[in-house]
């Protein structure tokens, strides 16, 4: 994240090393038990004829996920049901949140992606779910679509650089995909990675290569496995467009932005704490965990506060952000009897 704006982490210097650190945790079934957010409120249910208005449309966008049409201009409509977890808050203009993006692999500036991910091919797609599981699959797009209903959550973004957004995601809960594959009991961890393809991602071509590709994320398994958690396959009620992570990608919301893995080829179940883009570039700047917490600065910034994008520009007053990114209700147990200082 190259340091040219006040809000963005510093160019990256070299790759530091980190040792896998699998600690003991209560396992991922117990945490997840109780984690199940509130019913949805019977006003925030989509009305039957809408409902089935938007059915109409489900057809032609798992259709056009599977061919991966480029995006904005192709969005397709989707069908959908309000999930939980939602704000009252403002949504960031759909402008904003399609061109003001991070996605290494089409460049480094904020309007790369927007500018150069037209052309990524979508389609086919497919996700390869393997590592410490009874049933290993690759899956199609349209098979994944299949997997659980499609939900809108509308949830914060808070980026590791102090700025964050509202966004309208549509997407279905991680655990159902990984229920597909069955996860063995020695499984501990999530790993996720994105797509390489220089001839199509121009930020993975050239001598300045900001990351070590595939980008890499993980999870811990009971983290992955909160309902919270959602893979995103559309935002703004249509399908994603490419900058945004097209045709899947991953939102956590409780973490910083990075955490969030965009174009999603691979799925690995796996013992140990997984290597993580960011945090092999820099473990003293990005931690594993790298949940949103206002006590823990970054060592060259304060987390403290957020510019809100949409709100005003560089000179609207800053907000509180505030820890998990206001989701402590639901996920701060995952962490109990941690020093979320030390495992920041
Ligand atoms: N995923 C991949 N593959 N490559 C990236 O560069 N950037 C991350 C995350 N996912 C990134 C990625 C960062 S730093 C952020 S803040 C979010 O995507 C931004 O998501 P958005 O552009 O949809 O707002």
């Amino acid at each position: 994240m190259p340091d040219k704006r006040p809000d963005r982490p510093a160019k990256p210097h070299r790759w530091n090393d980190r040792s896998s650190d699998d600690k003991k945790r209560p396992t991922a079934a117990a945490r997840t038990r109780d984690a199940l957010g509130p019913p949805v409120p019977s006003s925030e249910i989509t009305p039957r004829a809408l409902y089935l208005r938007r059915r109409e449309f489900i057809g032609g966008a798992i259709a056009s996920l599977a061919l991966g049409l480029p995006s904005p201009s192709n969005a397709t409509p989707l069908s959908f049901e309000k999930g939980p977890f939602g704000t009252a808050e403002p949504l960031t203009p759909k402008k904003d949140v399609t061109t003001y993006n991070n996605f290494y692999e089409f460049g480094t500036d904020k309007s790369d992606p927007a500018s150069y991910s037209g052309a990524l091919k979508t389609s086919p797609w497919s996700v390869a779910i393997d590592g410490l599981v009874a049933k290993p699959a690759t899956l199609a797009l349209d098979e994944i679509l299949k997997l659980a209903p499609l939900e809108e959550r509308i949830y914060r973004l808070r980026c590791v650089e102090g700025w964050s957004m509202v966004i309208p995601w549509i997407g279905f809960p991680l655990s159902a995909l990984l229920a597909r594959v069955e996860p063995l009991g020695s499984a501990k961890f999530v790993a996720f990675e994105t797509l390489v393809r220089p001839s199509e991602m121009p930020g993975q071509r050239g001598f300045f290569q900001p990351l070590d590709w595939p980008y890499r994320e993980g999870l811990r398994l009971d983290e992955a496995m909160h309902p919270l958690t959602i893979l995103a396959v559309g935002l703004y009620g249509e399908t994603l467009p490419n900058q945004n992570g097209a045709p899947l990608r991953l939102v956590v919301p409780w973490k910083y932005g990075f955490k969030s893995i965009k174009s999603i080829v691979r799925v690995s179940l796996v013992e140990s704490q997984p290597p993580t883009s960011w945090n092999m570039q820099n473990a003293r700047e990005y931690g594993f965990y790298s949940n949103v917490n206002p006590a823990v600065d970054h060592p060259r910034w304060s987390q403290a506060t957020e510019r809100r994008i949409g709100e005003g520009g560089l000179f609207a007053p800053r907000r509180p952000t505030l820890p998990f990114n206001g989701y402590g209700e639901q996920v701060a147990s995952l962490y109990a009897g941690m020093d979320l200082k030390a495992d920041f």
